[in-house]
């Protein structure tokens, strides 16, 4: 009997590390850049890291909510970043665990589709967000490939996020280095000009590769 998007999810979400299948532990090097990456689910990370993360999100882009049609709604977001099915890789230096540089968050969900009768299987980033001084030196390309191997593995359709129009390099970073593209059901993929332009966020995706050598079913590899 095939099993349903419903069913995987939930077996998915039981799982304590949805790394297990990587070798341990993670790292990245870049220059002096020498960095370690911790994995937590949302009931396991420390408070300190917690209000860390919290705090880093609020510096970054407190700014950019603030003049959304969204707000900043501060206990909204906290609860965001606690919910159950919360995942966190949390970059921080390999000399000095004190030295943190950034997080990545994502959960493992069902979203809709232009289908009403297709729900897509998801690795949802939630949060992508590294403090300034480790930015542009491949850090967070590094955590998004990491999530692009933990959609590819669990075999998941595609990975997606939510990112405000006004915040141009996080769209460059994602589109133009990341290959990301606007999600089918994005306002601007699937509304008229006028009325996506209420809309001060766009829905991006990236599909998993089922042909991928960390996919447990492999298929053949595709000719492209
Ligand atoms: C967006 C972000 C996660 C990218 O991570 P990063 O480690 O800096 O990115 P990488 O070093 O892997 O790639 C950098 C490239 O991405 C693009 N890019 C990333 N941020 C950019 C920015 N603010 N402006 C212009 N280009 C940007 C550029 O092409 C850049 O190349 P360059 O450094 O040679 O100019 C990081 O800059 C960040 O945390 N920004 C603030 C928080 C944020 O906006 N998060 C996204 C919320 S949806």
């Amino acid at each position: 009997m095939p099993v349903s998007s419903t069913d995987k999810l939930s077996t998915i979400n039981q799982e304590e590390c949805l790394l297990r299948f990587m070798k341990q532990p993670l790292t990245y090097q870049n220059g002096d850049m020498d960095v370690v990456i911790d994995y937590y689910h949302a009931a396991t990370i420390p408070p300190d890291l917690a209000n860390w993360a919290f705090q880093l999100l609020k510096n970054n882009l407190y700014h950019l909510y603030t003049r959304s049609n969204l707000g900043w709604d501060e206990a909204a977001k906290m609860t965001d970043l606690q919910a159950p099915e919360a995942r966190y890789l949390v970059a921080r230096s390999a000399h000095d665990p004190s030295d943190l540089k950034g997080f990545l968050m994502f959960q493992m969900v069902l979203e809709e589709t232009m289908d009403d009768d297709v729900m897509a299987e998801v690795a949802y980033c939630y949060e992508l967000q590294l403090e300034e001084h480790a930015r542009s030196r491949g850090l967070g390309e590094y955590l998004m490939q990491l999530l692009f191997q933990i959609g590819d593995f669990w075999c998941m359709d595609k990975v997606m996020l939510t990112v405000f129009k006004d915040n141009t390099g996080a769209i460059k970073f994602y589109t133009k280095k990341m290959g990301f593209a606007l999600d089918e059901i994005s306002p601007s993929a699937c509304l008229s000009a006028r009325m996506a332009k209420r809309f001060d966020y766009e829905i991006l995706s990236r599909p998993c590769h089922p042909w991928s050598p960390l996919h447990p079913q492999r298929q053949a590899t595709p000719n492209i």
